[in-house]
């Protein structure tokens, strides 16, 4: 499957099975002769490194590899300073070009690099996560944390192919995959009824992994994405609805010092911003049971021991807070989101009857 994706720099995303062993003749037509400097973490390096470097050499290309250690507080300015510093000493140019082999985490880090390296050099996105499939690696965002939050440092810089090789996912922890399952339940929360249906049948079992209900989902996530960049590239309003169950998600993940991961805090926002948009009228409680059911089956625990002034007070220093104003993703129906303006002080009994 081959999805194009028409934003400031156009470019396609290949969904195939195997598709690794094949980067460097897919990367060939769209960089044609150059240096590559790779990026990836010592897990992906451990699974997946040697194949990559043995599938671009048999397409005539000399890589470079320079290995993080695999993680969250790998994302920050020291691991992306030596990486462009190990890019200098390795005399790469203008004219070459850097792959990140790995999740969000190296494909954040290395689109930043490459949007910095020599003024902006191009990059390929392998991504090696179901979240890194079928979010981060399409759409330009590129980040590092800094001690004062996350991804406060960061700029859009489209990749220039994106390959996603499904098999590569067989390999990950039985929770890190779930955890790419609660944005894939997002896509068809915020924007696909038809596709939320379809998710009833868990991407996650065992038989489905290594079957083309997981391409198939992959594939629909990214054609999403595609439309919401194509229309709104830089986040001025339309990509918003990406971060539905974000916003309260990401309070839930500080109030328990990031114990609870991602994908977890993901799903306990959707809960709550579902019931959010209950008590406003927006949708009835249907929409409500929906996702608990769907989410339970995948099986994510919904239980959210927060405070509503805890989750209040991270909400208020979200990204998505302006001045005071504060916009919720919240539902209307199953495959329908709306972005909702309401004032920061209106958050706080509302999420005290929610919880
Ligand atoms: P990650 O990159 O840390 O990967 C999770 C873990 O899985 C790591 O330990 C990694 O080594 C391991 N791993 C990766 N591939 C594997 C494989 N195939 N087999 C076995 N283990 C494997 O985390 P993630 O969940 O992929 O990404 C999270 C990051 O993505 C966050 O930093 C988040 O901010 C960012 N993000 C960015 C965007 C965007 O639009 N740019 C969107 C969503 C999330
Ligand atoms: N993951 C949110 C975005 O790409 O906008």
């Amino acid at each position: 499957m081959i999805i194009p994706v028409t934003a400031s720099r156009p470019y396609d995303v290949v969904i195939e099975r195997g598709a690794l062993a094949r980067a460097g003749e897919r990367i060939r037509p769209i960089l044609g002769d150059c240096r590559l400097g790779i990026l990836t973490d010592d897990t992906v390096d451990a699974l997946y490194g040697e194949a990559l470097i043995a599938s671009l050499a048999e397409a005539g290309y000399d890589a470079v590899k320079f290995t993080i250690p695999h993680g969250e507080e790998s994302k920050n300015p020291e691991n992306l300073f030596a990486f462009l510093s190990f890019l200098a000493e390795n005399h790469l140019t203008r004219t070459d070009a850097l792959v990140a082999l790995g999740g969000g985490v190296v494909g954040d880090l290395c689109g930043l690099a490459a949007a910095l390296y020599l003024r902006g050099v191009p990059f390929v996105q392998i991504p090696t996560t179901l979240l890194a499939a079928v979010d981060s690696s399409v759409g330009g965002k590129t980040a590092v944390d800094i001690p004062a939050g996350k991804n406060l440092v960061g700029a859009f810089w489209q990749p220039s192919l994106v390959i996603c090789d499904p098999d590569t996912l067989l390999t990950l922890p039985e929770d890190t995959f779930r955890d790419g399952c609660a944005e894939v339940i997002k896509y068809g929360v915020i924007l696909d009824g038809a596709f939320f249906e379809r998710l009833k049948t868990p991407i996650n079992s065992a038989e489905t992994v290594e079957s083309d209900l997981l391409d198939a989902a992959i594939a629909r996530c990214v054609e999403i994405k595609r439309d919401v960049v194509n229309e709104d590239e830089f986040d001025r309003g339309l990509r918003g609805l990406l971060n539905f169950g974000h916003t309260l998600g990401h309070g839930i993940e500080k109030e328990s010092n990031f114990t609870v991961t991602h994908g977890s805090a993901v799903a306990k926002g959707s809960v709550i911003a579902a019931k959010l948009a209950v008590e406003l009228g927006l949708c009835g409680q249907t929409v409500v049971d929906e996702i608990v059911k769907i989410l339970t089956d995948y099986g994510f625990d919904l239980s959210c021991p927060y405070s509503a002034e805890a989750l209040y007070s991270a909400a208020l220093s979200d990204k998505k807070r302006a001045g005071d104003n504060i916009s919720l993703v919240l539902p209307e129906t199953i495959g329908r989101c709306v972005l909702y303006k309401m004032p920061c002080a209106d958050l706080l009994p509302l999420l005290k009857k929610v919880l």
